[in-house]
């Protein structure tokens, strides 16, 4: 029993070593896939990846192409995360949409999750739900909000 017993924690012992070189190889491989992403694609804020696809889409579009992908249509929380997705903006040189909407209830913008906004970054005097059709929400290339008409073409930025 006690030579079985032994081997066994050998054996355990070869199979925490070989997770352990595992791990690493993963690790190395998704540090290296997320470098490549930084380069022209993608940005991220603490555990949250901003992606485009580079396409400009309306919002119901946009936010299936982000949902079939695993993600959600971009909706920066904080400041950092506006700033994240402020920079895929002026990387690509396109305006893009934001998942946040008023499609519920008008004046009233919550995250595709149906939260309330818990951070704001309107231009000066937007929201104006302009001739009474703007429930979507387009973000500039200075990082600012402004509500837009969701039949209009804007990049598509998902988070992750
Ligand atoms: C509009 C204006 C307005 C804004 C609307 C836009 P348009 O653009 O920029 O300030 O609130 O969302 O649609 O119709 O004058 O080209
Ligand atoms: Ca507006």
């Amino acid at each position: 029993k006690g030579e079985s017993g032994g081997s066994e924690l050998d054996l355990l012992k070869r199979q925490v070593t070989a997770l352990g070189t595992q791990l690493k190889a993963l690790q190395s491989a998704s540090a290296k896939q997320r470098k490549a992403s930084l380069l022209q694609n993608a940005r991220s804020v603490g555990e949250k990846l901003f992606v485009t696809n580079n396409l400009e889409m309306n919002y119901e579009v946009a936010r299936v192409a982000c949902v079939k992908a695993g993600g959600l249509l971009a909706s920066p929380r904080n400041a950092a995360e506006n700033a994240a997705i402020q920079e895929i903006v002026t990387m690509t040189g396109k305006i893009a949409y934001l998942g946040i909407n008023d499609m519920q209830t008008e004046g009233t913008f919550k995250y595709p999750n149906g939260d309330k906004l818990s951070y704001t970054n309107w231009s000066p005097k937007e929201p104006n739900n302009d001739k009474g059709v703007e429930d979507c929400v387009e973000i500039f290339s200075n990082g600012k909000w402004n509500d837009k008409s969701c039949g209009e073409k804007r990049l598509v930025i998902c988070e992750f």
